[in-house]
Protein backbone atom coordinates (compact mmCIF):
# COMPACT_ATOMS: atom_id res chain seq x y z
CA UNK A 1 0.00 0.00 0.00
CA UNK A 2 1.54 3.11 -0.76
CA UNK A 3 -0.44 5.73 1.25
CA UNK A 4 0.54 6.06 4.90
CA UNK A 5 -3.33 4.98 6.26
CA UNK A 6 -2.25 4.03 9.48
CA UNK A 7 -3.74 6.18 12.45
CA UNK A 8 -1.25 5.74 15.42
CA UNK A 9 -3.47 7.27 17.73
CA UNK A 10 -6.60 5.59 17.00
CA UNK A 11 -4.22 2.27 17.11
CA UNK A 12 -3.16 3.34 20.73
CA UNK A 13 -6.48 4.26 21.48
CA UNK A 14 -9.31 1.83 20.25
CA UNK A 15 -6.82 -1.08 19.05
CA UNK A 16 -4.25 -1.03 22.00
CA UNK A 17 -5.13 -5.24 22.40
CA UNK A 18 -2.55 -5.61 19.29
CA UNK A 19 0.20 -5.24 21.79
CA UNK A 20 -1.49 -6.50 24.65
CA UNK A 21 -1.71 -9.54 22.91
CA UNK A 22 1.94 -9.51 21.93
CA UNK A 23 3.55 -10.13 25.62
CA UNK A 24 2.84 -13.55 25.80
CA UNK A 25 4.90 -13.52 22.69
CA UNK A 26 7.91 -12.28 24.34
CA UNK A 27 7.85 -15.52 26.58
CA UNK A 28 8.57 -17.73 23.49
CA UNK A 29 10.90 -15.25 22.37
CA UNK A 30 12.75 -15.44 25.82
CA UNK A 31 15.33 -12.48 25.02
CA UNK A 32 18.46 -12.45 26.70
CA UNK A 33 20.22 -9.07 28.26
CA UNK A 34 22.55 -7.88 25.77
CA UNK A 35 21.18 -9.50 22.65
CA UNK A 36 20.52 -7.43 19.57
CA UNK A 37 16.87 -7.78 18.51
CA UNK A 38 15.01 -6.55 15.83
CA UNK A 39 11.03 -6.07 15.94
CA UNK A 40 9.50 -6.18 12.54
CA UNK A 41 6.26 -4.56 12.44
CA UNK A 42 7.07 -2.03 15.56
CA UNK A 43 3.80 -0.33 15.07
CA UNK A 44 4.17 2.53 18.12
CA UNK A 45 6.74 0.48 19.77
CA UNK A 46 4.95 -1.07 23.12
CA UNK A 47 6.77 -4.55 22.73
CA UNK A 48 10.24 -2.69 21.55
CA UNK A 49 10.16 -1.40 24.63
CA UNK A 50 9.20 -4.17 26.63
CA UNK A 51 12.18 -5.98 25.03
CA UNK A 52 14.36 -2.99 26.01
CA UNK A 53 13.41 -3.08 29.50
CA UNK A 54 14.21 -6.72 29.84
CA UNK A 55 17.87 -6.23 28.83
CA UNK A 56 18.27 -6.33 24.81
CA UNK A 57 19.04 -3.87 22.37
CA UNK A 58 15.92 -3.87 20.29
CA UNK A 59 15.84 -1.91 16.74
CA UNK A 60 12.03 -1.11 15.76
CA UNK A 61 10.94 -0.92 12.01
CA UNK A 62 8.00 -0.27 10.48
CA UNK A 63 6.78 0.89 7.06
CA UNK A 64 4.19 3.21 8.33
CA UNK A 65 5.92 6.18 9.13
CA UNK A 66 2.96 7.81 11.25
CA UNK A 67 3.48 4.23 14.06
CA UNK A 68 7.06 5.66 13.52
CA UNK A 69 6.51 8.75 14.65
CA UNK A 70 4.76 7.38 17.53
CA UNK A 71 6.79 5.41 18.95
CA UNK A 72 9.65 7.86 18.73
CA UNK A 73 7.99 10.12 20.27
CA UNK A 74 7.29 7.22 23.00
CA UNK A 75 10.15 5.82 23.20
CA UNK A 76 13.15 8.78 22.42
CA UNK A 77 15.85 6.72 24.02
CA UNK A 78 15.07 3.76 21.32
CA UNK A 79 15.48 3.29 18.07
CA UNK A 80 12.75 2.89 15.14
CA UNK A 81 13.36 3.60 11.57
CA UNK A 82 10.86 3.80 8.71
CA UNK A 83 11.66 0.43 6.77
CA UNK A 84 9.97 -2.10 4.60
CA UNK A 85 10.44 -5.94 5.75
CA UNK A 86 11.18 -6.71 2.34
CA UNK A 87 13.56 -3.95 1.74
CA UNK A 88 15.88 -5.02 4.59
CA UNK A 89 19.77 -5.31 3.86
CA UNK A 90 20.95 -6.16 7.51
CA UNK A 91 23.46 -9.49 6.77
CA UNK A 92 24.01 -11.68 10.32
CA UNK A 93 23.84 -8.77 12.19
CA UNK A 94 20.80 -9.86 15.10
CA UNK A 95 20.26 -12.65 17.72
CA UNK A 96 16.83 -12.92 17.26
CA UNK A 97 13.94 -11.21 14.59
CA UNK A 98 11.08 -10.75 15.98
CA UNK A 99 7.23 -10.17 15.01
CA UNK A 100 3.91 -9.51 16.51
CA UNK A 101 0.84 -9.07 14.12
CA UNK A 102 2.31 -7.66 11.07
CA UNK A 103 3.83 -10.75 8.65
CA UNK A 104 0.02 -11.12 7.41
CA UNK A 105 0.39 -7.49 6.02
CA UNK A 106 3.63 -8.53 3.88
CA UNK A 107 3.43 -10.34 0.39
CA UNK A 108 5.70 -12.18 -0.74
CA UNK A 109 5.94 -13.81 2.40
CA UNK A 110 8.60 -16.09 1.08
CA UNK A 111 10.80 -12.73 0.21
CA UNK A 112 10.21 -11.15 3.68
CA UNK A 113 11.10 -14.80 5.22
CA UNK A 114 14.55 -14.40 3.11
CA UNK A 115 14.92 -10.77 4.19
CA UNK A 116 14.90 -11.52 7.99
CA UNK A 117 16.78 -15.03 7.26
CA UNK A 118 19.44 -12.29 6.27
CA UNK A 119 19.27 -10.46 9.21
CA UNK A 120 20.07 -13.09 11.64
CA UNK A 121 23.28 -14.51 13.11
CA UNK A 122 23.80 -18.07 12.30
CA UNK A 123 21.88 -20.71 14.80
CA UNK A 124 20.08 -17.51 15.49
CA UNK A 125 16.21 -17.53 16.07
CA UNK A 126 12.50 -16.10 14.42
CA UNK A 127 9.82 -15.50 16.40
CA UNK A 128 6.46 -14.39 14.82
CA UNK A 129 2.91 -14.51 15.31
CA UNK A 130 0.58 -13.61 12.59
CA UNK A 131 -3.24 -13.94 11.24
CA UNK A 132 -3.11 -17.84 10.26
CA UNK A 133 -5.76 -19.91 8.01
CA UNK A 134 -9.12 -18.79 8.62
CA UNK A 135 -8.51 -15.95 10.66
CA UNK A 136 -11.14 -12.98 10.71
CA UNK A 137 -13.38 -14.84 8.04
CA UNK A 138 -16.45 -14.69 9.50
CA UNK A 139 -15.90 -10.68 8.89
CA UNK A 140 -14.30 -10.98 5.48
CA UNK A 141 -16.76 -13.56 3.95
CA UNK A 142 -19.71 -11.14 5.09
CA UNK A 143 -17.87 -8.23 3.82
CA UNK A 144 -17.37 -9.93 0.75
CA UNK A 145 -20.88 -11.34 0.69
CA UNK A 146 -22.27 -8.00 1.10
CA UNK A 147 -20.32 -6.05 -1.87
CA UNK A 148 -21.66 -9.25 -4.31
CA UNK A 149 -25.07 -8.54 -3.45
CA UNK A 150 -24.73 -5.16 -4.01
CA UNK A 151 -23.24 -5.67 -7.54
CA UNK A 152 -20.06 -4.73 -6.62
CA UNK A 153 -17.34 -6.56 -8.59
CA UNK A 154 -14.59 -8.12 -5.67
CA UNK A 155 -11.30 -9.87 -7.14
CA UNK A 156 -9.40 -11.94 -5.05
CA UNK A 157 -6.14 -9.65 -5.13
CA UNK A 158 -8.16 -7.33 -3.37
CA UNK A 159 -7.68 -9.34 -0.42
CA UNK A 160 -5.25 -7.47 1.92
CA UNK A 161 -3.77 -10.34 4.20
CA UNK A 162 -1.78 -13.24 3.37
CA UNK A 163 -3.24 -15.86 5.89
CA UNK A 164 -1.42 -19.35 5.78
CA UNK A 165 -1.52 -22.57 7.57
CA UNK A 166 1.20 -23.40 10.01
CA UNK A 167 2.24 -26.41 6.61
CA UNK A 168 2.30 -23.78 4.29
CA UNK A 169 4.02 -21.45 6.30
CA UNK A 170 6.68 -23.72 7.55
CA UNK A 171 7.63 -25.05 4.37
CA UNK A 172 8.44 -21.60 3.49
CA UNK A 173 10.51 -21.48 6.50
CA UNK A 174 11.80 -24.42 5.74
CA UNK A 175 13.10 -23.40 1.29
CA UNK A 176 14.43 -20.25 2.97
CA UNK A 177 16.52 -21.93 5.44
CA UNK A 178 15.32 -22.26 8.43
CA UNK A 179 14.76 -25.07 10.75
CA UNK A 180 11.22 -24.92 12.28
CA UNK A 181 11.57 -25.46 15.77
CA UNK A 182 7.77 -24.84 16.63
CA UNK A 183 4.44 -24.11 14.71
CA UNK A 184 1.28 -23.50 16.65
CA UNK A 185 -2.18 -22.52 15.06
CA UNK A 186 -5.30 -21.47 17.18
CA UNK A 187 -8.09 -19.57 17.79
CA UNK A 188 -8.47 -15.97 19.85
CA UNK A 189 -11.87 -14.59 19.88
CA UNK A 190 -10.37 -10.87 20.42
CA UNK A 191 -12.69 -8.83 22.23
CA UNK A 192 -13.27 -5.13 20.45
CA UNK A 193 -13.52 -1.52 22.07
CA UNK A 194 -17.40 -0.65 22.65
CA UNK A 195 -20.53 -0.69 20.49
CA UNK A 196 -19.17 0.09 17.71
CA UNK A 197 -16.03 -1.62 17.78
CA UNK A 198 -16.96 -3.64 14.59
CA UNK A 199 -17.13 -0.79 12.81
CA UNK A 200 -13.38 0.46 14.38
CA UNK A 201 -11.86 -2.44 13.48
CA UNK A 202 -13.07 -2.39 9.72
CA UNK A 203 -12.28 0.79 9.32
CA UNK A 204 -8.86 0.44 10.88
CA UNK A 205 -7.97 -2.75 9.63
CA UNK A 206 -9.72 -3.68 6.53
CA UNK A 207 -10.26 -0.55 4.52
CA UNK A 208 -8.28 -2.02 1.72
CA UNK A 209 -11.32 -4.26 1.20
CA UNK A 210 -13.54 -1.18 0.06
CA UNK A 211 -10.66 0.12 -2.65
CA UNK A 212 -12.50 2.92 -4.67
CA UNK A 213 -15.68 3.01 -3.30
CA UNK A 214 -17.37 6.47 -1.41
CA UNK A 215 -17.82 6.74 2.37
CA UNK A 216 -21.36 6.44 2.04
CA UNK A 217 -21.36 3.02 0.30
CA UNK A 218 -18.85 1.94 2.65
CA UNK A 219 -20.86 2.84 5.52
CA UNK A 220 -23.63 1.32 4.26
CA UNK A 221 -22.20 -2.37 3.84
CA UNK A 222 -20.77 -1.81 7.57
CA UNK A 223 -23.78 -1.43 8.72
CA UNK A 224 -25.09 -4.86 7.09
CA UNK A 225 -22.20 -6.34 8.21
CA UNK A 226 -22.78 -5.40 11.67
CA UNK A 227 -26.78 -6.32 11.54
CA UNK A 228 -25.92 -9.73 9.99
CA UNK A 229 -23.21 -11.09 12.37
CA UNK A 230 -24.54 -9.49 15.80
CA UNK A 231 -26.10 -12.96 16.75
CA UNK A 232 -22.54 -14.71 15.68
CA UNK A 233 -20.09 -12.22 17.07
CA UNK A 234 -21.56 -10.21 19.57
CA UNK A 235 -21.82 -10.80 23.18
CA UNK A 236 -21.47 -9.63 27.23
CA UNK A 237 -22.14 -6.23 25.32
CA UNK A 238 -18.85 -6.42 22.86
CA UNK A 239 -17.99 -7.72 19.60
CA UNK A 240 -15.37 -10.59 19.51
CA UNK A 241 -13.28 -10.74 15.94
CA UNK A 242 -12.92 -14.32 15.05
CA UNK A 243 -9.08 -13.74 14.75
CA UNK A 244 -6.88 -17.33 14.29
CA UNK A 245 -3.25 -16.88 14.89
CA UNK A 246 -0.47 -18.65 14.04
CA UNK A 247 2.82 -18.47 15.98
CA UNK A 248 6.32 -20.49 14.46
CA UNK A 249 10.45 -20.46 16.09
CA UNK A 250 12.86 -21.05 13.20
CA UNK A 251 16.56 -21.44 13.73
CA UNK A 252 18.78 -20.08 11.19
CA UNK A 253 20.71 -23.20 9.89
C1 LIG B 1 -4.60 -9.73 12.85
O1 LIG B 1 -3.87 -9.20 13.70
O2 LIG B 1 -4.82 -10.92 12.79
C2 LIG B 1 -5.24 -8.85 11.85
C3 LIG B 1 -5.23 -7.51 12.03
C4 LIG B 1 -5.79 -6.75 11.09
C5 LIG B 1 -6.36 -7.29 9.99
C6 LIG B 1 -6.38 -8.62 9.83
C7 LIG B 1 -5.82 -9.41 10.77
Amino acid sequence: MSRDHWNAQLYDGKHSFVSKFGEDLLELLAPEKGEYILDVGCGTGDLACKLNELGANVMGIDQSENMIEQAKKKYPHLTFKVQNVLNLSYHCEFDAVFSNATLHWVKPPKKALSCMYNALKPNSRFVAEFGGKGNVQIITDEIISQLKKLGIHYKDDQFPWYFPSIGEYSMLMEEVGFRVVFAQHFDRPTPLDGEHGLKYWINMFAAGMFEGLNDELKDLIITKVENNLKSILFHDNRWFADYKRIRVVGVKQ
